[in-house]
C-alpha cells in the first residue's frame, strides 16, 4: 500500500569500505570459483533464462518433462508447465541407492534428547505418515496445518504432505491459538498435525491446548494428529484426535509418490502484510524445488557428505527452504535443533559444530549479536574447523556483527554469505557466492543467478550510485510466489502494482559503485523483530481489541540485539487510566492474540496520536519519539499539532 509507506530515510550513514576475498584454497574446490564464472553464468541466466533454468531443473528427477520452461503473463508466471514431479521423491527416494544409510536429519533436542535419522529411515517415516493422511481421506490439494516445535516430525509431516500432493501450511509454534485459528480458517485445513507440548528454556510448553482452542466451533478440520513430545496430559477429542505413535505403528511403509503438476501448489505459508489478515503465500512444486535446490548448492557450496545447519524455525520460510528442502534435495545432512541456541549453555552451537563436524552454519543477525554480547570466549574454546561457509539472513547485518561473525565463528577462514530474500521469493535472491564474490561487511552483494534486480524510485527509474530507492525485481524467477492464497487481487495489488511492471519487495536499498546492494530495511509497516516478520497493523488490531484501548500505533525502534523492538503508542478509552497493571495486561493481551514474539517492549500511553487531516496516523513522528530522535521533516500536515509538544516531552 503505497499510501502507507513510511517515507524511508534513504540517507545511508553506513561507511564501510573493507573488502574480504575468498581464500584460494576455498575457491579451488568451490562450484563457482571466481567472478568470471559468476558473471558468465549470471549473464546467461538473464539473457537466456529458459536455457539456464532448464539445465538446473534437469538436476531434479521429473516423472514427465515440462513443455515450456516459462509462461509469463504478468503478474502470473508458470514455470515448467506440463512437467510432473514429486517433492518427497526428489528429497528422499532418489538418494536411497547411494545414501540410504547416511544421516538425513541429525536432531538435537533442547532437553538433551538426540536422534539420528538416515535417508532410509526418513523415507520410511514419510511414507507411513503419508499413508496415515490418506487414511484420513486427505487428497491432492487438501490443506494440512502443521503446528509443531522443531522436532524431526515437522520435516516428516511436511514431506508426507508433499508425497500425496496435500498442501502443507506450517504455523510457527510460538503463535497463539488465535493466530493459529486465523491461519487454519483461511486455509480451511482438513487435518492439523501437532504435539502435546514442547520445551522452552527447560520448561514444558503446551501446544495441543492451543489447537483445541483454535478449533472450537471449526467443523472442516476432521482430524488432529498429536505427536507425544513432552508427555504432558492433553485432551483427546473422540474420533477427531489420534496419537501419532499409534497411527504410525499400524501404517504401511509403502506409498507411491503422487505425480504432481509443476504448477500445483506445494505449500502455503502465512506472512504478515501491511493490511488485513496475514497473506497465504503460495509456492508451487517445479519452480520452487528447482531454485531452492540450486540456490542451496551454489550459495552454501554444498558437496556430498556436508552437514548443513540452519538455525531458523520451520515456521518461517528460511526453515522451509534451508532446513528441510534445500539440504535434502541436495542429499546432504540437515541439522535440526530445538530450543534456544544458548540453552542449556551458550556453548551449545559451538559444541554441536565440533561434535558433528558441521560444514555450513546459517543464522540471523539477531543471533550473531546475541553471541557477540555473550562473549567470544565461548566460541574461542572450540576449533570450529569443520565449518566451510557461514551465512546470515533475515535483517540487515551491521558491519560490526558481520566482522565479529567472520573473525570468531568463521575464524577468518570461512566466507560469510549475507543472503537477502523473502517468504515471497522462496529462495535467496541477493547474495555473495562463497568461492567467488569479494564481500563487504553489511552488503548482501550481488544478484544471484536468474535474478534481475534494480533499485528504483517510485516511478520505476533507476536511482544513482549510492542513492536510496526501492528494491524491485524486473523478471519472474522460478521460486517466486504464484499468488496469495485464494486472493489473486491482493497478490496483484501488493506486489505488482506499487511500481509498474516490476515485483515490489517493500525493502529500501542502494547500490554502490561496484553494483553491490546494501539493504536498508523495510519501507512499509512491517517490522522485523529478531528476524521475525510482523505487521504493525496486526499488533495494533490486537491492542485495540482490548477494552481499554481507543487507538494504537505501533512502530519499530532500533534495538542493539533484536534489530528492531516493538514500541506501541496507545490512547485509552475514557473510563480507563494508565497504570502498571494495565500496561502489563495490554502486553499479555498482544501475546494472547498473536504470540510472545509480538509483545511490545514498550507501551506508551498518550492522550492522542499525531494524525493528518484525513485521520491517518503519522508513524514517522512516533518512530522518532520512540528512538529518542529529534522530529525531522514536514510536520505541517499534522491536524492535531498540540499533541506534538506533549509527545516531545515524552
Ligand atoms: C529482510 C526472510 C537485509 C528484508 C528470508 C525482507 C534482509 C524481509 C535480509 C523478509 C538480508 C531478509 N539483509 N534484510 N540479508 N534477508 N531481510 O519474509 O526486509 O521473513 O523484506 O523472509 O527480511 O522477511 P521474511
Amino acid at each position: 500500500m503505497i499510501n502507507k509507506i513510511i517515507k524511508p530515510d534513504f540517507k545511508s550513514t553506513l561507511k564501510e569500505d573493507r573488502v574480504f576475498h575468498p581464500s584460494k584454497k576455498f575457491s579451488a574446490n568451490a562450484h563457482i570459483k571466481n567472478m568470471a564464472e559468476y558473471t558468465k553464468l549470471y549473464n546467461e541466466s538473464i539473457k537466456k533464462p529458459e536455457v539456464f533454468w532448464a539445465r538446473e531443473a534437469e538436476n531434479l528427477e521429473w516423472f514427465k518433462k515440462w513443455d515450456n520452461v516459462l509462461e509469463w503473463k504478468q503478474p502470473f508466471a508458470k514455470w515448467f508447465s506440463g512437467g510432473k514431479i514429486n517433492c518427497s521423491y526428489n528429497c528422499l527416494d532418489r538418494h536411497l541407492s547411494d545414501k540410504g544409510t547416511q544421516s538425513a536429519i541429525i536432531w538435537d533436542g533442547e532437553n538433551g534428547d538426540k536422534r539420528n535419522i538416515t535417508y532410509n529411515e526418513l523415507h520410511e517415516e514419510v511414507c507411513k505418515l503419508a499413508n496415515v493422511l490418506k487414511g484420513f481421506k486427505v487428497k491432492k490439494g487438501d490443506r494440512v496445518v502443521i503446528y509443531l516445535p522443531m522436532i524431526p516430525e515437522v520435516a516428516i509431516a511436511m514431506l508426507a504432505c508433499t508425497r500425496i500432493g496435500a498442501i502443507h501450511s506450517v504455523v510457527f509454534g510460538g503463535y497463539s491459538s488465535e493466530a493459529l485459528k486465523v491461519r487454519i480458517n483461511d486455509a480451511r485445513a482438513k487435518v492439523v498435525i501437532t504435539v502435546d507440548g514442547g520445551y522452552r528454556k527447560g520448561n514444558k510448553t503446551r501446544m495441543k491446548d492451543a489447537v483445541d482452542e483454535a478449533l472450537s466451533g471449526v467443523k472442516f478440520v476432521k482430524n488432529v494428529i498429536v505427536v507425544k513430545r513432552n508427555g504432558i496430559k492433553v485432551q483427546m477429542k473422540k474420533d477427531r484426535d489420534f496419537l501419532y505413535g499409534d497411527l504410525m505403528k499400524k501404517a504401511s511403509s509403502v506409498c507411491q509418490p503422487a505425480k504432481m503438476n509443476a504448477e500445483d501448489p506445494l505449500f502455503v505459508l502465512y506472512t504478515s502484510g501491511t493490511t488485513g489478515i496475514p497473506k497465504g503465500v503460495v509456492h508451487t512444486h517445479g519452480g520452487y524445488l528447482t531454485q531452492v535446490a540450486m540456490s542451496a548448492k551454489y550459495i552454501f557450496d554444498l558437496h556430498p557428505n556436508d552437514k548443513f545447519w540452519c538455525t531458523a524455525d520451520v515456521g518461517w520460510i528460511t526453515g522451509h527452504s534451508y532446513v528441510v528442502y534445500g539440504p535434502l534435495l541436495n542429499g546432504v545432512t540437515t541439522i535440526v535443533t530445538e530450543g534456544l541456541p544458548t540453552h542449556p549453555t551458550p556453548e551449545r552451537p559451538w559444541k554441536l559444530i565440533d561434535k558433528h563436524k558441521i560444514t555450513q552454519f546459517y543464522t540471523a543477525p539477531t543471533a550473531i549479536r546475541m553471541f557477540m554480547k555473550i562473549g567470544r570466549a565461548w566460541p574461542a574454546r572450540h576449533k570450529l574447523k569443520s565449518l566451510k561457509v557461514i551465512g546470515t539472513v533475515g535483517e540487515p547485518i551491521n558491519p560490526e556483527a558481520w566482522t565479529w561473525y567472520y573473525n570468531n565463528i568463521g575464524k577468518r577462514r570461512c566466507p560469510v554469505v549475507d543472503t537477502w530474500w523473502q517468504t515471497e521469493t522462496g529462495s535467496i535472491l541477493v547474495t555473495s557466492l562463497p568461492g567467488a564474490t569479494p564481500t563487504k561487511p553489511g552488503s548482501a552483494t550481488l544478484p544471484f543467478f536468474g535474478v534481475d534486480v534494480a533499485v528504483v524510485d517510485m516511478k520505476g527509474k533507476k536511482t544513482k550510485v549510492n542513492e536510496g530507492g526501492y528494491l524491485v525485481i524486473n523478471k519472474p524467477w522460478p521460486s517466486m510466489l504464484r499468488t496469495v492464497y485464494k486472493n489473486d487481487e491482493r497478490y496483484k495489488k501488493t506486489y505488482w502494482n506499487e511500481i509498474k511492471g516490476v515485483y515490489f519487495s517493500g525493502d529500501g536499498a542502494r547500490r554502490d559503485k561496484d553494483g553491490y546492494i546494501w539493504i536498508m530495511g523495510r519501507t512499509d509497516d512491517i517490522i522485523k523483530v529478531a528476524g521475525h516478520r510482523l505487521g504493525t497493523m496486526e499488533i495494533e488490531s490486537a491492542l485495540v481489541s482490548h477494552k481499554a484501548v481507543a487507538e494504537a500505533a505501533v512502530v519499530g525502534k532500533q534495538d542493539e540485539i533484536k534489530g528492531e523492538a516493538i514500541v506501541a503508542f496507545v490512547s485509552l478509552n475514557l473510563k480507563f487510566t494508565e497504570s502498571e497493571k494495565l500496561i502489563n495486561e495490554l502486553g499479555a493481551h498482544v501475546v494472547k492474540c498473536i504470540g510472545p514474539i509480538a509483545r511490545p517492549s514498550q507501551i506508551i500511553v498518550v492522550d492522542d496520536l499525531p494524525k493528518t487531516r484525513s485521520g491517518k496516523i503519522i508513524r514517522r513522528i512516533l518512530k522518532s519519539i520512540a528512538e529518542g530522535n529529534e522530529i525531522k521533516g514536514d510536520t505541517s500536515t499534522i491536524a492535531n499539532a498540540d499533541i506534538l509538544e506533549k509527545l516531545k516531552k515524552l
